[in-house]
């Protein structure tokens, strides 16, 4: 089975374009046998500019999907998602919007993970929230165990490693919290530049990245958390 990963949060600036770029140069990097496609389906078209400057991807697409005037756009996507599927070495990543268009939401739900990148700040902390109960609703609904919920903790002052109100906040949620990404202003300069993950070498940062980058490896493609969540229905069943 190939793998589809979406970067989504209903709540704009959150990082999603930034960790979409620098995960996608990690799986270029490190996942090389895996056939890496990318698309940013946001009308601001962030990621598709930061890969296209980069010049080393060649699966990049963007086909933007709002709120309107996208059934095209939708249809091509969900067909790419499919087709990704059903091929073994495919991984599929996937840059959204800020809100929670339907359409999305539909997409979501063909993927494996969801990626969803948060600051500690509460002005971040409750739409996203609010972003992961629409999912989880519509998971429970489906008796889905997919797509797993990622939460990553993004741009974490340099000081600060405290993760408490952010894990409060979504305690009542069926979330995975990833190892955490500190906020660099190199990753924020590279916005106009994208050069991969190599510029910020020697950074806490870099180490960030890779270990990120592992995490999803063994959790996601390596199928950890699916067997986790297969053997949790084993025991409800059980009980
Ligand atoms: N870890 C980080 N360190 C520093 N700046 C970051 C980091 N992650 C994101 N940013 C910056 O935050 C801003 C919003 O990020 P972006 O990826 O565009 O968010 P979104 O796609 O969710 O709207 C950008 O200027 C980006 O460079
Ligand atoms: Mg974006």
């Amino acid at each position: 089975m190939g793998c589809a990963i979406m970067v989504a949060n209903m709540k704009g600036g959150v990082g999603k374009s930034t960790l979409t770029c620098y995960l996608a140069d990690y799986f270029r990097q490190y996942q090389k046998k895996r056939n890496l496609s990318l698309i940013d389906t946001d009308v601001q078209g962030s990621s598709f500019e930061m890969l296209e400057a980069d010049g080393g991807f060649e699966n990049l697409r963007h086909l933007p999907i709002g709120d309107r005037y996208d059934a095209v756009n939708v249809v091509t996507v969900d067909t790419i998602v499919r087709n990704h599927l059903s091929a073994a070495k495919d991984l599929l990543l996937i840059d959204t919007c800020a809100g929670k268009p339907d359409s999305i939401c539909q997409i979501a739900m063909m993927c494996h993970c969801l990626l969803v990148p948060v600051s500690i700040n509460w002005g971040d902390i409750r739409p996203t929230r609010d972003f992961i109960e629409e999912i989880q609703d519509r998971k429970d609904s489906s008796r889905a165990i997919t797509p797993h919920i990622i939460v990553v903790p993004n741009r974490i002052p340099y000081q600060q490693r405290d993760y408490s109100r952010l894990k409060d906040a979504l305690s009542e949620l069926d979330v995975v919290i990833a190892p955490g990404l500190s906020d660099l202003s190199i990753v924020r300069h590279q916005t106009e530049k994208f050069a991969g993950i190599d510029p910020t070498k020697g950074t806490r940062f870099y180490e960030e990245i890779i270990h990120f980058g592992n995490f999803i490896t063994e959790y996601i493609l390596g199928g950890k958390l699916d067997s986790i969540y297969a053997n949790n229905n084993v025991i409800e069943l059980r009980r």
